[in-house]
């Protein structure tokens, strides 16, 4: 997978050497994620928005015009960036080939065919100038501009991301970018304005650190137990806790502190462990986010017997008219 992502602050995700690939610190360079990337498993590459700017102060921002307050990112310099963005990754061998990109591109692919995946087109040269490919013939690659306006990353477009083979970011920093900009690129491109949760940032750059993070884990390899990603609170479609936030979990010692290890655990008894377990999610998903239990409750095989009993007890009864609102 081919990850790009464009902003005011390379430096936000750490060292970034000048064909844009990220080090071994920040976000992107540590942890499982970081491994990924050395391996070659993810291709990181993040950009300067200011080198698409043509005055000599580099602006990006703008008075908005109807007025208000704040500043409008400029649609000529994200349009500049994207343009080149797109087409220096279609030039680019590898990582963000896919079917439908050797389709439409067939001899810059082939050109490249036989660079290795990691490869730059011509390291140290700037972007811009490699730009051989036209952008309509760089698409397809999926454009992600994080914004509190936009509609909400969920573990299911965690999982849709997770399937691309090229990602573009587009961080915005002010009060926004001109909206021509995610207009115009919606003619050549999916795009989606996506918002990471019910406040606001300064910036997109922490969002595509979140969003980053939560793709990368879900890619074949990432996570090492691949079995984690479908226990996990939110689960895939058909885990054991799908639509749960996951329950309290424990390791040695058995005592500590005078407080126990709950009995079952130890047991044994697998299916008496999973009962538990999908009672304490769902104690907690009561407590914690009661929307969730109003969703499995109107689902046809969201909830059984033994379910609904155990919401009741914990005070959130979820049948017909009592529902906990
Ligand atoms: Cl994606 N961006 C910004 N700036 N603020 C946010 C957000 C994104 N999601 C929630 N708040």
């Amino acid at each position: 997978m081919r990850i790009d992502i464009v902003t005011i602050f390379p430096d936000y995700f750490g060292p970034v050497d000048p064909a844009g690939r990220v080090g071994e610190a920040g976000p992107l360079g540590v942890s499982l994620i970081g491994k990924a990337g050395a391996r070659g498993d993810i291709d990181f590459r993040v950009h300067d928005l200011r080198r698409w700017t043509s005055d000599i102060h580099h602006t990006v921002d703008d008075t908005p015009f109807g007025g208000g307050p704040g500043m409008v990112m400029k649609p000529d310099v994200w349009g500049a960036a994207l343009d080149a963005v797109l087409a220096e990754a279609a030039a680019s061998p590898g990582a963000a080939a896919s079917p439908g990109a050797s389709l439409s591109s067939g001899a810059s692919m082939s050109s490249g065919a036989s660079m290795s995946s990691g490869a730059a087109v011509s390291s140290g040269a700037g972007e811009s100038s490699e730009a051989v490919v036209s952008p309509e013939v760089a698409a397809p690659a999926r454009l992600v501009v994080p914004a509190p306006s936009g509609m909400p990353f969920t573990q299911e477009l965690a999982a849709a991301y997770a399937a691309e083979r090229h990602l573009v970011f587009a961080c915005g920093r002010y009060e926004g970018i001109d909206s021509r900009v995610v207009a115009e690129a919606r003619t050549r491109m999916v795009v989606d304005e996506v918002s990471i949760g019910d406040y606001v940032l300064a910036g997109g750059e922490a969002a595509v650190a979140v969003i980053v993070e939560a793709v990368c884990r879900l890619l074949p390899g990432v996570l090492g137990n691949e079995q984690s990603a479908a226990d996990d609170s939110f689960g895939g479609a058909g885990g054991a806790m799908s639509g749960l936030l996951e329950g309290p979990v424990y390791t040695r010692p058995r005592s500590w502190r005078g407080l126990e290890v709950p009995d079952v655990l130890l047991s044994g008894h697998h299916s008496a462990i999973a009962r538990w377990q999908r009672d304490e999610a769902l104690r907690r998903t009561a407590a914690n986010r009661p929307d969730l239990i109003r969703r499995l409750a109107t689902a046809a095989d969201g909830l059984d017997k033994r379910d609904r009993q155990v919401l009741a007890e914990a005070g959130f009864p979820v049948d017909g008219e009592t529902m906990a609102h």
